[in-house]
C-alpha cells in the first residue's frame, strides 16, 4: 500500500475512534466478559452470497496466527456457517464451563465459535427468525471465553442484513475487509457494503477480489474467465484500497472440503491484505495508547 493510502485510512480510523462518526460506545456495545481480552475485531463481508468471504476470513486468520498473532474467528453465519470445517473442525464441539462457552482451538492454535460447533449435529438446520440470529451474535461475544486475542475476525452471512447490522453497532469492529468476485464486481454489489459500512462509521481497510483468475496447470499463463479483473477501477469508484486477488484455485476447495485449509494454504496468501489489517490495528493501538496516556 503507498504511503498516501495509508495516511487515507488512518484517517479514516482516526475519524470513526475520536471524530464525529465515533462508534456507538456503553449500551449498545455488547460488554466482554472477564474471560476475553480482544485488542482488535476485523469484519470480513460482501454485498452477496458464494463470492469467498469465509475463504479470506480463513486465509486472513490462518496468516495472522503464522505471523505470530492470536487469531479467533468468530462464525456470524449462524445459519450457514462454513468455518469449523475448513479449519478442520469438523464434528468438534464447544464446551460449556460454568456459565461461558469456551471456543473450539485449531491445530494452529485458531479460536473458533460457530453455530456448528454448539448444534447436535453439523448438518442439523438453524430456523431461526433474524431477532434470534442476532441474540446469537450476541452470546459469541459475551459468553464466550476468547481469552487474549490480538485479532477476532468475524466471518459475516452474505448481504446487509440483519447480523452485520448487529456486529457493527455492538462489537468494536476496527474495519471491515470486503470480498467480491469478477461477476459481481458490478459496482452496485460492492457498493451496498460499503455503503452500509458508512452509514454504520466502521471504516473500509479494502476490497479483495477472488476467484479473479485461473492458472493454467501446464505453462501458469493466467487466463481471465470473466474478463480482465476490475479490481482497481471499483476500489477507484468507492474511494478504498484494492487489497489483492485470489485465483481460482482447485486445490483452495478441496483443502477447504477436507479441512486441510489451515495447512495447505500457501504462505503469503493476500499478503497485502494481512500488512493492512497489522498496520491498522497498529494504529489503533497507538491511538488508544495516546488516549489512555
Ligand atoms: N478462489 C477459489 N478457488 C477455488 N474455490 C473457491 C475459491 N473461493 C471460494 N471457493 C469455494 O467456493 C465456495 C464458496 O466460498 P465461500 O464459502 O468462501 O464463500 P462465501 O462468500 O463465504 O459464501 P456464503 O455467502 O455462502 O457465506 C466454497 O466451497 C469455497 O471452497
Ligand atoms: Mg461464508
Amino acid at each position: 500500500m503507498e504511503a498516501s493510502d495509508q495516511e487515507r485510512l488512518r484517517k479514516e480510523v482516526d475519524e470513526v475512534l475520536h471524530g464525529k462518526g465515533k462508534q456507538p460506545q456503553g449500551p449498545e456495545l455488547f460488554k466482554q466478559n472477564d474471560y476475553s481480552n480482544v485488542r482488535h475485531v476485523i469484519g470480513v463481508v460482501s454485498g452477496k452470497g458464494g463470492v469467498g468471504k469465509s475463504l479470506v476470513c480463513g486465509v486472513l486468520a490462518v496468516e495472522l496466527a503464522r505471523r505470530g498473532a492470536r487469531v479467533g474467528v468468530l462464525d456470524a453465519d449462524i445459519t450457514g456457517p462454513s468455518i469449523p470445517k475448513m479449519l478442520g473442525l469438523s464434528g468438534a464441539r464447544a464446551r460449556g464451563v460454568d456459565e461461558l462457552i469456551v471456543p473450539v482451538r485449531t491445530k494452529g492454535g485458531i479460536e473458533v465459535m460457530s453455530a456448528n460447533l454448539v448444534l447436535e449435529h453439523e448438518t442439523d438446520p438453524v430456523i431461526w427468525r433474524g431477532p434470534v440470529v442476532a441474540g446469537a451474535i450476541k452470546q459469541f461475544w459475551e459468553d464466550c471465553a476468547w481469552g487474549e486475542l490480538d485479532y477476532l475476525l468475524v466471518d459475516m452471512p452474505p448481504g446487509t442484513g440483519d447480523v452485520p447490522l448487529t456486529v457493527f453497532q455492538s462489537l468494536p469492529v476496527d474495519g471491515i475487509v470486503i470480498v467480491s468476485s469478477p461477476q459481481d464486481l458490478v459496482q452496485m454489489v460492492v457498493g451496498k457494503a460499503v455503503n452500509m459500512a458508512n452509514m454504520m462509521q466502521v471504516p473500509v481497510l479494502g476490497l479483495v477480489e477472488n476467484m479473479a483468475y485461473v492458472e493454467c496447470p501446464d505453462c501458469g499463463r493466467k487466463i481471465y474467465p470473466f474478463g480482465p479483473s476490475r479490481l482497481k477501477e471499483t476500489a477507484e469508484a468507492f474511494d478504498i484500497e484494492a487489497l489483492g486477488q485470489l485465483p481460482i484455485d482447485p486445490r483452495i476447495a478441496e483443502s477447504c472440503d477436507r479441512g486441510t485449509f489451515e495447512d495447505e494454504l500457501p504462505a503469503g496468501t493476500l499478503s497485502e491484505a494481512v500488512d493492512t489489517v497489522v498496520s491498522v490495528a497498529e494504529f489503533v493501538d497507538a491511538l488508544r495508547g495516546g488516549q489512555e496516556g
